[in-house]
């Protein structure tokens, strides 16, 4: 049996991106009666970015919802909060002894991000100690990620082995990154890489109102409603091909081709789409987000199953670096 195990940071609400890119395909793995899932809300690593606890308990309950509403079996697998197993933050600080300098310095992301970000903070830097304390915690075989996390589980496998000489056994298992390189970059309306940092998102969870909104907002050329449109061209036509049926994206292909039918016509299309699609999520969506003393005990109850397995390795390494009695 593999253990599968990935957090999502709950630094935004989830987006179509993420729904589409990281949570389906996640849920569609722990469908595997062969496979144990572990799915994680990374609050932890959250506040590197996010300083209001506010607004990160309000990100940790969607993204929470968000899975259960994509439906996602939280009774056979394990799903919890980072913050509320201790371990995390405790094997962190031991991996960290662990962790060469220049191994963090060079980290693409690290580089990328400490040459934007203003607030370039230790745990920006000591970010891939902390997700690797989350994977070895729990022996996990295999963590699906998308492909700018590779680097990360190269630096866990790293770690996990410099960590194990020492020890002179295998205390920490080494997992294996799956990246699904199928896997497109979702859009955003601006056509740039959905992302909450480019405010270019689409919540499908918004109320029918503000979604009408957002997606009338979605960039396009300004061709004439009666002029023939390049459909593979325009950011509406890609975001609806990603969720409708194979007949209704050939008729609106039909639609752009044949022109007097305008991008205003193909937007709420999209939105109805959505809408329908998402009908059933965006229901219970809303109730755990309405019912919140639900989703606590859920996430409650979850927390429990991941820190009894949590405990059974930090008293291994405990027990190596001469820190139990
Ligand atoms: P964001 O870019 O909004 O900050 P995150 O970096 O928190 O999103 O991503 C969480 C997960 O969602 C990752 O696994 C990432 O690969 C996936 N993801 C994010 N944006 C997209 C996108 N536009 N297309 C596909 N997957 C995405
Ligand atoms: N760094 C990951 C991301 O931004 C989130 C994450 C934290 C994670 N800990 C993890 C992913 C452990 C997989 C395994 O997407």
């Amino acid at each position: 049996m593999a253990r599968i195990l990935t957090g999502i940071q709950s630094s935004g609400r989830p987006h179509l991106g993420n729904i589409l890119g990281a949570i389906l395909p996640a849920i569609e793995l722990s469908k595997n009666p062969q496979n144990e899932s572990f799915f994680f809300i990374a609050d932890l690593h959250s506040l590197v970015s996010l300083k209001s606890g506010p607004d990160r308990s309000e990100y940790v309950r969607a993204i929470a919802a968000a899975y259960l509403a994509m439906g996602f079996d939280h009774q056979s697998n394990v799903f919890w909060r980072q913050s509320r197993v201790q371990e995390h933050a405790e094997l962190a600080w031991y991996l960290s002894c662990f962790t060469p300098f220049p191994m963090l310095a060079n980290a693409t992301s690290f580089k990328e991000k400490s040459e934007k970000l203003a607030d370039v903070n230790a745990g920006l830097f000591t970010y891939p100690v902390l997700q690797a304390a989350d994977i070895l915690l729990y022996d996990a075989n295999i963590i699906p990620v998308g492909k700018d996390q590779k680097q990360h589980l190269e630096m866990t496998k790293d770690i996990a082995s410099r960590f194990n000489q020492l020890a002179g056994e295998d205390v920490l298992v080494l997992p294996e990154p799956q990246i699904d390189e199928h896997i497109m970059t979702i859009p955003g309306i601006d056509g740039q890489k959905m992302s909450k940092s480019y405010h270019n998102y689409i919540d499908i969870f918004l109320p029918e109102n503000e979604l009408k909104k957002v997606t009338r907002k979605i960039l396009s050329a300004s061709t004439a409603l009666e002029d023939s449109k390049d459909p593979d061209i325009d950011i509406t036509f890609k975001l609806y091909s990603l969720l409708a049926s194979e007949t209704d994206i050939e008729t609106m292909r039909q639609n752009y081709i044949s022109g007097g039918y305008g991008y205003g016509h193909a937007k709420q299309a999209l939105y109805e789409c959505i809408l329908e699609k998402f009908a059933e999520p965006r229901r219970i969506f809303n109730y755990y987000m309405e019912n919140t003393a639900e989703l606590e005990n859920i996430l409650t109850e979850g927390e429990e199953k991941a820190r009894n397995i949590a405990q059974q390795t930090i008293r291994k390494v405990r027990k190596v670096l001469g820190f139990s009695s």
